[in-house]
């Protein structure tokens, strides 16, 4: 898609363009890494990385140490220990097509001052998984970590050890004192399949790929759900290695092999461009069968001491390349456009498609993203598909990028029907009927039957009843989606009607599995107790797009009723769209004002308050609960006025214990630390917020000085 723009022509274009990129970039490798939930294929991932080396080429001035093109991709949550590399994990330049291949070949050659001598390489799957960094010493697995940013990895040491076919001690002779063996953790088709089959029946979120799913299975907490995953590992490199078994690549990991770990089998030497092209071709051939992802193959100089002699380009080796395999397309027919309802009321178009296979697998969805992707134009504004929009009945060109959703990636015009129509996106909800509604500078689309929406329900209703809002004890998700699906509660109100509404309801409950008589009276209790939560709990449990518990907290201190907020949101008129002099009313103005609310949350509001279907399910709900007044804040404690940030692992409590417990001292609790954070409390693995507080000079405590500190 990007390829479609000319590289800018002037440097200040250049420079617009280059920021651009840069923070989309960051964007996706922040998805991605941070939370192994990538928003792009690799393709275009891969061509935004391009175009950013294409403009750096050409205007130099705009290289920085801190552009994506001098860092390897990653980064480090705060989940665990960091464990810094004595051997960085780079990362391997891609060919795209043979002639890249060529040049590479070329370059080693004159590099390493080639006149006709035959040079060897290895050439080998590249597994589309994540690296890993294993530390042997005396032969015994001491750290294992996950690659991060290239400089520094997340300690996963104990997760590591779940893995089956990573050994816990090398065997067989020659062990040496030190080794670091690398080498890609992945999971088999079979097994992301089947676990997201588990995630999707237990409600909870679905991986992208296998990839992400290997990424999110091994940085879990608790490495008994690791060991559940069934991760998989192949060695093909190493770290640090003082001496090493062999003088080629192919005899190390061969060696590799003798110590206990599994090895590519299809991993062989060849020798010139014609035999790399080939290779590629064949494993091309038999990538769909091979029940794990590949996304390459990947060619390394054979002879170790030439690689040495080689050396790298700033986050590459000189003497490898990876060979990628060219995004799969196919020609099909639009049959239809449905729009699915996300569990959080997000509107999501989807390709019906006459069913074709693209490379080897059979395609008949595809995803449309939005509303604008349809017209032709992406999220920055930018043309997608040279402009052309997307209608029922078009030929189009469908791509597969490994596991990535199929996308379609071009119109056929010239076979568009002389009658077709742009598609009209609908402006209701198609599971409640709803009106549908699009904020400003949003592309997507949203329900606004948040109480009533039947594809939203199970999602709003675990929230209604969560700690933060209404805190109902013994009503989990698993029991919301029990009580959902045998039609006991359909919406909030529901939940307080359990009891009353029929006498046998606690005959029934305890008939059901899972409930004995005293759950179902704690339950009952429970509830109870909820129908008296203060006001802004109430609010924040609605579920309201933008009204999370800080926002709830501004609106209720502001108009205290539940009523008052309805009653100025049905008083209050918008200001007309694309007109600049609209202000909207008083009563529009005054919500407008409310200290930290703006127009898009104050937008919400009014648009939740003003859905029928809402206003009938809250009427019912009012019924039932009596919220209690907000509570005000306390005044006189040591952290009265204070903004607080918490950051690293708490030992002592929770992260919303702690959080709940400095707000009721009367403290302000942030995400981020500025100039404007009073105290930071850091725990183990604290990383940049505790490097930014040091660096503002902000007073860092640690957890026991803070509870000293608040008593
Ligand atoms: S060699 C100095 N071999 O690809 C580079 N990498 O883009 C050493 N990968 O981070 C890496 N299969 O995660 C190598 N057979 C293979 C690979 C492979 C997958 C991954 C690895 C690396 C990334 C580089």
């Amino acid at each position: 898609m990007t390829d479609l723009h000319p590289i800018p022509e002037t440097p200040l274009e250049a420079q617009a363009e280059h920021a651009r990129l840069v923070e989309e970039i960051r964007a996706h490798d922040a998805l991605y890494y941070q939370e192994d939930a990538p928003s792009v294929s690799d393709a275009d991932y891969d061509a935004l990385r391009k175009r950013l080396i294409a403009i750096e080429a050409r205007f130099p001035d705009l290289v920085t140490a801190e552009s994506p093109t001098q860092k390897v991709s990653g980064g480090v949550s705060e989940k665990f220990a960091k464990a810094r590399h004595g051997v960085p994990m780079l990362s391997l330049d891609n060919a795209f097509d043979e002639e890249d291949v060529a040049d590479f070949v070329g370059r080693v050659r004159r590099f390493l001052n080639l006149k006709d001598e035959a040079i060897a390489f290895t050439a080998e799957p590249k597994i589309d998984g994540l690296s890993a960094n294993l530390r042997y010493e005396k032969g015994k697995l001491v750290l294992g970590a996950t690659r991060g940013d290239g400089e520094t990895g997340e300690d996963v040491t104990a997760n590591i050890r779940t893995i089956s076919e990573i050994p816990q001690t090398l065997k067989g002779k020659n062990v040496p004192d030190l080794i670091e063996i690398r080498g890609e953790i992945y999971m088999s088709h079979a097994d992301f399949r089947a676990l997201n089959e588990r995630q999707e029946k237990e409600g909870k979120p679905v991986y992208a790929n296998p990839r992400n799913s290997a990424g999110g299975s091994l940085r879990q907490l608790d490495s008994a759900i690791t060991r559940a995953r069934n991760l998989h590992f192949f060695a093909y490199a190493w770290g640090e290695a003082p001496d090493l078994p062999a003088e080629t690549q192919l005899g190390v990991v061969e060696a590799f092999q003798q110590w206990g770990f599994r090895t590519n089998p299809l991993m062989r030497r060849v020798h010139t461009v014609e035999e790399m092209a080939a290779y590629h071709r064949e494993i091309g051939e038999i990538r769909a069968s091979l029940g794990y992802d590949i996304d390459g193959v990947v060619y390394k100089v054979d002879r170790i001491d030439l690689q040495r002699r080689l050396g790298f380009v700033s986050r590459s080796p000189r003497w490898a390349i990876a060979h990628k395999f060219a995004a799969e397309q196919a020609f099909t027919v639009l049959n239809d456009i449905e729009i699915q309802v996300g569990r959080t009321g997000k509107l999501t178009p989807v390709a019906k498609l006459e069913p074709v296979t693209v490379g080897g697998v059979v395609v008949s969805n595809a995803t449309l993203h939005n509303e604008d992707f349809i017209r032709g134009v992406d999220s920055h504004g930018n043309t997608v598909r040279d402009g052309n929009d997307i209608r029922v009945g078009d030929t189009v060109v469908v791509q597969r990028a490994g596991d990535v959703i199929p996308q379609i990636v071009r119109v056929v015009i010239e076979k568009r029907a002389a009658q077709s129509k742009p598609y009209e996106f609908p402006a209701t909800c198609p599971a409640c009927g709803s009106h549908a509604v699009r904020e400003e500078g949003e592309s997507d689309r949203r329900c606004t039957g948040g109480l009533i929406c039947p594809a939203q329900a199970v999602e709003r209703l675990r929230h209604f009843v969560s700690r933060n809002a209404m805190d109902i004890e013994g009503l989990g998700e698993k029991q919301i989606r029990a009580f959902y699906e045998w039609g006991l509660v359909k919406e909030p109100s529901d939940i307080f009607r359990i009891e009353r509404e029929e006498e046998g309801q606690l005959a029934r409950l305890k008939n059901r599995e899972g409930w004995g008589e005293l759950s179902a009276k704690n339950l009952f209790a429970a509830i109870e107790e909820a129908r008296t939560r203060p006001v802004h709990r109430f609010l924040f449990a609605l579920g309201i797009r933008h009204i999370g518990d800080i926002n709830a907290k501004r609106l209720m201190r502001h108009y205290k009723t539940v009523d008052a907020l309805r009653d100025a949101a049905l008083a209050a008129r918008m200001p007309e769209e694309g007109n600049r002099a609209d202000k909207g009313n008083e009563a529009w103005q005054e919500m407008v004002d409310v200290s930290g609310i703006g127009s898009i949350v104050a937008g919400a509001v009014v648009e939740f308050f003003r859905e029928p279907r809402n206003e009938t399910a809250l009427d019912a709900l009012l019924k039932e609960v009596r919220p209690a007044p907000m509570e005000e804040a306390a005044r006189n404690t040591p952290v009265a006025g204070k903004t607080v940030v918490f950051t690293g692992t708490l030992e002592r409590m929770t992260r919303d214990e702690a959080k709940a417990g400095a707000e009721r001292l009367g403290a302000k609790v942030s995400g981020s630390v500025s100039k404007k954070t009073d105290i930071v409390v850091a725990g183990p693995g604290a990383g940049s917020k505790l490097k930014q507080a040091t660096e503002l000079g902000v007073k860092v405590m640690t957890e026991d000085e803070w509870l000293a500190l608040i008593g």
